[in-house]
């Protein structure tokens, strides 16, 4: 039997090694979009149960964040340990796009649902080589140092609500991305590590499709259920995310991506919602 686009979501995610799980997950969405441009036989979506944590290799060590060392960005150490964050977020990144495929195979969506997914997983498995391949020729590599522990937290809470998944991950965590990447790229540019710039380069600009397809597909299933985008995307934000979001927005980017101010700004105090029974 070929194998279904959520049982090949799920193999990615109980693979351990960074760059074996990133081999596999452009083999897989090499093998969909084949498929899907009739290249190949069809791949049925499927169902699957994919593990509530994804495998991950033995190192890095995983700390809670307020345990991780901060080192500052003008020294090479600092850049390494910037670098190396970088490359656990878009590890990470790859899981969680396989994870909303592999997780929400019983809700019925259209395929472009699953091509945008599929997309952004090949991406971000890109995003972390280039960042990997940084890290080596600066003499270091991912799992030299430790990194932030929690980073699924998003995915297990939001693990049975698919709009409260794309409400938190791509609108608001990847969105933060978009954020906080130009402040990144000047670093390693002053450091003329280019290198990193191009990586960062490559990883902004892809970053922005992200997020754009978690408002689109956030703002069709609403239209689904005849929801008001805006509120209920302020529900789940407040009910998902721990904590308020922090200005200052790259507000162009978040424009470009189909995020308007008034989804974001709203959130950035921790005020209760009338009607809300929460704080
Ligand atoms: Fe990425
Ligand atoms: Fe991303």
């Amino acid at each position: 039997m070929a194998k279904t686009l959520t049982q090949m979501a799920t193999e990615v995610l109980t693979t351990a090694d960074g760059r074996s799980k990133t081999a596999l997950s452009k083999r897989y969405a090499a093998e969909w979009f084949a498929a899907r441009n009739g290249d190949t036989p069809a791949i049925e979506v499927g169902t699957a149960t994919p593990p509530l944590h994804p495998s991950r290799p033995d190192k890095p060590e995983l700390l809670s964040p307020r345990d991780v060392p901060r080192r500052r960005p003008g020294s090479e150490a600092g850049r390494i340990a910037l670098l190396h964050a970088v490359a656990h977020i878009e590890l990470n990144a790859v899981d969680l796009h396989w994870d909303i495929i592999a997780r929400f195979g019983h809700v019925p969506m259209p395929i472009g649902f699953y091509d945008d997914w599929v997309k952004c997983a090949e991406e971000e498995s890109r995003h972390f080589e280039m960042v990997c391949d940084c890290l080596e020729a600066m003499g270091s590599h991912y799992g030299a140092l430790p990194a932030h522990a929690g980073m699924w937290r998003a995915a297990e809470d939001t693990a049975e609500d698919l709009m409260g998944r794309l409400a938190v991950v791509p609108m608001v965590l990847e969105a933060r991305g978009l954020d906080v990447t130009p402040g990144m790229i000047d670093i390693f540019r002053k450091a003329k590590a280019d290198q990193a710039v191009a990586a960062l380069e490559v990883i902004y600009a892809e970053e922005v499709g992200h997020v754009a397809y978690g408002s689109k597909w956030f703002h069709f299933l609403c239209g689904r259920e005849n929801a008001d985008p805006k509120y209920v995307f302020h529900q789940l934000v407040r009910r998902y995310f721990h904590g308020a979001l922090k200005p200052p927005f790259n507000e162009e980017k978040r424009a470009e991506a189909g995020l308007p101010p008034d989804f974001y700004w709203p959130l950035t105090e921790d005020l209760p919602l009338p009607g809300d029974g929460k704080r």
